[in-house]
């Protein structure tokens, strides 16, 4: 019998649709609801009662992933780094990963992914029904941009293709899989894609061409996949609308209200300012004179005066002043600062990272 089932998180990759954020950090570190992404995959894990996970790391983040996790690490969880020096694929990443992961059954978690569902079930099913992986679909309105599956009536996987340009379905496959040791002998079997990566997808289609038993279950709950910024808000968005709580550890005056569900972090100051939940606002900033709005996540440190915000997601000491124009749906970096211009003809300035991105009326 395999040994216990082992956790794979992938935290490498480039994190080019997330630029100009990923300059300077990993996608999977990127907050949603004030919350490096990774955290929900890990939690969830260990929800699921596994307490043995390596985490892939590349050359450029992997320290910075490594003190995250190492800072979120509950007791009793052990964790191993594995260093991917190239962003070489998914199947790469768990061919790398063969010395640690040994002769173990393995749940594998996308660190930029997150579901709803339970993972804990997903793995008492694959535990009970014996296959030899299992993955998980979705139905998406964009398939083009994911692996795609195609099902025959009665539910089995007929194919299975990375991002085709004529998919044959909507079934997206979600980044959480479910392995026996059998898929490494598949991955020794397939080639580079185009872009250049051993896909997992490839990978998984090897196995049912090999006779493997691969099952599948759609989810119909959530899944988000936070690789670029609307799907990054739109999982704020959820997130909080999920698990905001009502908790105010900083000082609100007597001028302001806070409606709905509204997290406030210690040593945050809200004076004269309207908040309407769901809103999560981290330690040690400053809301003055200001409105911000359903969907919003204010980093730590953050100082927001005679500004509206709303749907948007700003990360640690951010400065926004006197903007006459409400902020919407935006997701701004680090220590970013957003201010009225002075003088006349009124003028815009900016001092912006490649690849940044602005409307402006
Ligand atoms: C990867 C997988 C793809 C899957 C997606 C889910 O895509 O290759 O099959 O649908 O994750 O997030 P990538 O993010 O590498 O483009």
């Amino acid at each position: 019998m395999a040994s216990q089932i082992k956790g794979l998180v992938l935290a490498g990759g480039k994190g080019t649709r997330l630029r100009p954020l990923t300059y300077t950090t990993a996608k999977q570190l990127v907050p949603v609801a004030n919350q490096p992404i990774l955290h929900y995959p890990l939690d969830s894990l260990v929800q699921a009662g596994i307490k043995d996970i390596g985490v892939i790391i590349s050359p450029e983040t992997g320290d910075a992933v490594k003190s995250v996790v190492e800072n979120w690490r509950p007791s009793g969880v052990k964790i191993t780094f594995i260093l991917q020096d190239k962003p070489a694929g998914l199947a790469h990443a768990v061919k790398i990963a063969r010395g640690y992961l040994q002769d173990s059954d393995f749940a594998m978690y996308l660190g930029d992914n997150l579901i709803q569902s339970e993972l804990s079930s997903l793995v008492e099913t694959f535990a009970q029904e014996g296959a030899d992986a299992h993955i998980l679909l979705k139905h998406v309105n964009n398939p083009q941009a994911f692996g795609v599956a195609e099902l025959s009536a009665d539910h089995r996987i007929i194919r299975l293709v990375e991002k085709p340009k004529h998919p044959k379905s909507n079934l997206a496959l979600v980044g959480v899989y479910l392995f026996t040791p059998k898929v490494f002998d598949a991955i020794d079997q397939i080639q580079p894609s185009p872009r250049g990566e051993l896909e997992i997808t490839d990978a998984i289609q090897k196995m049912i061409d090999n006779g493997n038993t691969v099952k599948s279950h759609t989810l119909t709950g959530w899944w988000l996949d936070t690789g670029k910024k609307d799907d990054l808000l739109e999982a704020n968005r959820i997130v909080l609308d999920a698990y905001c709580q009502t908790e105010l550890s900083g000082k609100v005056d007597n001028h302001s209200q806070i409606r709905g569900r509204v997290e406030i972090g210690k040593g945050t100051k809200v004076i004269n300012s309207v908040i309407q939940g769901p809103v999560r606002i981290g330690p040690d900033c400053v809301i003055e004179d200001a409105y911000i709005g359903p969907y919003t996540s204010i980093g730590q440190g953050s100082r927001i005066t005679q500004a509206e915000i709303e749907n948007s997601v700003f990360l640690n000491a951010c400065q926004v002043s006197h903007i006459p124009v409400r902020i919407e749906q935006s997701l701004v970096g680090q220590e970013c600062q957003i201010t009225k211009a002075q003088g006349r003809p009124a003028t815009y300035r900016f001092m912006l990272g490649d690849q940044s991105n602005i409307e402006v009326l």
